[in-house]
């Protein structure tokens, strides 16, 4: 490709520079010089991406643009098309970003087979025949989907020209590589050219393009940051592989709001669509147990009943062990210390375990209430009542707090059979026609009254 010009910048003060180097000379950075094109051959769709093409568009009125008429794909998925706002929105680039082995693949290949739309997945991570073997497992029989395993962006155009595909899936964008760029595949300047290609195939031929992103180890998609901007929605998947329950959120979305979230439950034949989470979350035993307490929280814009458990023991050595999964480990130690100094309880030589259960991970302040509900109740060993659940924030002083949203949490506990509800007393709450019993309360000690005494 010898029209193919490039040189390297440094991403943080702009200086070029005709090779690579380590440090920038200008700004003294280091690790901050990357390639990138400067000039491209002009003939190739979709790989000129220096070249928008300039269809002159002229300013507006506000109140005469049509927004009602957006046209969104259905793609046959629930829980998917809340996530993106109601529907794919043609022309437009997805990135779903999670850790490995966590469902992305099984996710987008499902979304694929289950089209009845001319669909490309395009694949370089693994074979025909791994891809074949999970599409059999997932939806057997289907007609419309193309596999590639391909990882240049020039021979996938190439193919993408020859079938005219309605919608294309990339697994992943880290492993795609453009010719017009030497560095190795999932380099910085690598994804940035291959996202570029993208966006401008998306564009121009108003298909919509979903990509896979790998993260790096603290949750970040792999690669340079400017490729969340460049896409048009940001996508997370995310969970414990160890459970079957598996989360969608949207980071970012041009398209609609980041507070709707999807659920998934991970199963033998692919990925199945909860759309009755709560239920799903509690466990289904009959006789109570001490240490375990349920709690109302908003997760985006759904309210979820979890089950929270705490076991309590006295230390066996010198320093309590205090650990937690699903919730914040300061936290737990902030309400500790809450039950010790405000409330009178003597915690400070007992091992504290806390798990949430179903391996979601909550940081909603609202469930606080049912923390220290759980915490006193495997320590008293008086288990709480199965129809109780519990709403309310605590504060450093030892005050029950109100929370965002209330009403619709005690709807949510209504709805699931629950009789009773505690609450913070400052929460307004203004619901007729509830059978559920609504406890207002200010301290910690009323609802130990309530519960244990
Ligand atoms: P995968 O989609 O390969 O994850 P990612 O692309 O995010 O790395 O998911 C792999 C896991 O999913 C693997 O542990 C097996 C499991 N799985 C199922 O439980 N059921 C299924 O139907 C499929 C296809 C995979
Ligand atoms: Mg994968």
């Amino acid at each position: 490709m010898a029209k193919t010009k490039t040189a390297f910048f440094c991403q943080n003060c702009g200086t070029q520079y005709a090779k690579w180097v380590g440090q920038c000379g200008a700004c003294k950075e280091w690790n901050t010089i990357v390639e990138e094109v400067i000039q491209k051959e002009k003939d190739i769709p979709w790989q000129n991406s220096n070249d928008v093409k300039t269809t002159s568009s002229k300013p507006v009125l506000v109140g005469q643009i049509n927004a009602s008429s957006e046209f969104r794909l259905d793609i046959y998925d629930k829980e998917f098309n809340r996530v993106l706002g109601g529907g794919l929105v043609p022309g437009s680039l997805v990135l779903l970003g999670g850790e490995p082995g966590i469902g992305k693949s099984t996710l987008l290949l499902q979304i694929a087979l289950r089209l009845n739309l001319r669909t490309l997945y395009v694949s370089g991570e693994e074979s025909l025949k791994q891809i074949k073997m999970r599409a059999e497992r997932i939806h057997p029989n289907n007609q419309t989907c193309y596999i590639l395993t391909e990882t240049k962006t020039q021979n996938i155009f190439k193919q993408i020209n020859d079938i005219t595909p309605d919608i294309v899936v990339i697994d992943s964008i880290q492993t795609l590589h453009s010719d017009y760029i030497e560095s190795s595949a999932g380099s910085i300047s690598q994804v940035r050219e291959c996202t570029a290609e993208l966006i401008r195939f998306a564009k121009e031929t108003n298909t919509p393009v979903i990509l896979i992103g790998h993260i790096t180890k603290d949750g970040n998609i792999a690669g340079p940051k400017i490729l969340e901007h460049m896409v048009d929605t940001v996508l997370q998947f995310e969970g414990d592989r160890n459970y079957v329950y598996r989360i969608l959120r949207a980071l970012k979305n041009r398209f609609g709001s980041t507070a709707e979230l999807g659920i998934y439950e991970m199963q033998g034949d692919g990925l199945r669509e909860v759309s009755n989470p709560s239920e799903v979350l509690l466990s289904k035993s009959d006789s109570g147990l001490s240490g375990t307490a349920i709690a109302s929280t908003i997760e985006g814009m759904r309210p979820l009943m979890i089950e929270i458990q705490a076991l309590v023991s006295t230390a066996v050595y010198g320093t309590p062990q205090r650990s937690a999964t699903g919730y914040n480990a300061k936290r737990l130690n902030m309400l500790l210390a809450v039950l010790e100094k405000r409330a009178g309880f003597r915690l400070g030589a007992k091992d504290v375990f806390l798990n949430i259960t179903g391996g979601i991970s909550v940081d909603d302040p609202a469930i606080d209430l049912a923390v220290v509900a759980a915490i006193l109740s495997s320590n008293s060993d008086v288990p709480i009542e199965k129809n109780v659940c519990f709403a309310a924030e605590i504060g450093l002083a030892g005050e029950i707090r109100p929370v965002q949203r209330v009403e619709q949490r005690i709807l949510e506990a209504d709805k699931l059979g629950f009789l009773k509800v505690f609450v913070s007393k400052n929460n307004k709450i203004a619901l007729k026609n509830t059978k559920i019993d609504i406890v207002l309360v200010s301290k910690i000690e009323d609802v130990v009254n309530d519960l244990f005494l």
